[in-house]
């Protein structure tokens, strides 16, 4: 499995996604569309809010891991498999969850959907975690202006 191929497309279309998401919600600002500003909406309004900024930075997380990975060689092949299915779990659940949970609010509560987005936050701790711990052993190429390395 190309782990770095797989991230950077995953990174580059769930960016697009969600910047098409944020501009989604820049058209329901336009048409002044009350089911996203009316005052009793104001919940739906965060909720997709957090979906379209953590989509967003995910989407980079996704970028950044893809290109961390020629320097992490211990994060063996099981470690690259884990910290890449909780990335991906994270950029589906935690996005997912906050959206779903704004497609029916209950006044100030978002709806059943937001359950998703702890479990998305767990698997993104995780996956941090583990990229964070093989970050200790990294690997950066000398070049003639980086002597140290
Ligand atoms: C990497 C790129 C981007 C990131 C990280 C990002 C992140 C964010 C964040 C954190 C917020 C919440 C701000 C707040 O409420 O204080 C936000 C709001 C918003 N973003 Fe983005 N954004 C990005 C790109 C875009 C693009 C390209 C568009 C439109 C084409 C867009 C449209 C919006 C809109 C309309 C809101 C306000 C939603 C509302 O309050 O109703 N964003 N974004």
């Amino acid at each position: 499995m190309n782990y770095t191929r797989r991230h950077l497309w995953l990174g580059w279309w769930s960016l697009f996604g969600f910047l098409m998401l944020g501009l989604a919600l820049e058209l329901l600002h336009g048409f002044k569309a009350g089911l996203y500003l009316d005052v009793q909406n104001e919940t739906r309004r965060l909720m997709w809010t957090l979906a379209h900024a953590h989509g967003a930075l995910l989407g980079l997380v996704h970028i950044a891991f893809a290109l961390s990975l020629p320097h992490l060689p211990s994060l063996d092949a099981p470690g690259r498999l884990r910290t890449s299915w909780c990335l991906i779990g994270a950029s589906v659940l935690l996005p997912g969850g906050f959206f779903a949970g704004g497609l029916r609010v209950y006044g100030g509560d978002p709806g059943p959907g937001i359950v998703l987005a702890p479990i998305g936050a767990t698997s993104l701790l995780i996956a941090v975690f583990l990229a964070a711990r093989a970050s200790g052993s990294a690997e950066v190429p000398r070049t003639p202006g980086n002597k140290r390395g």
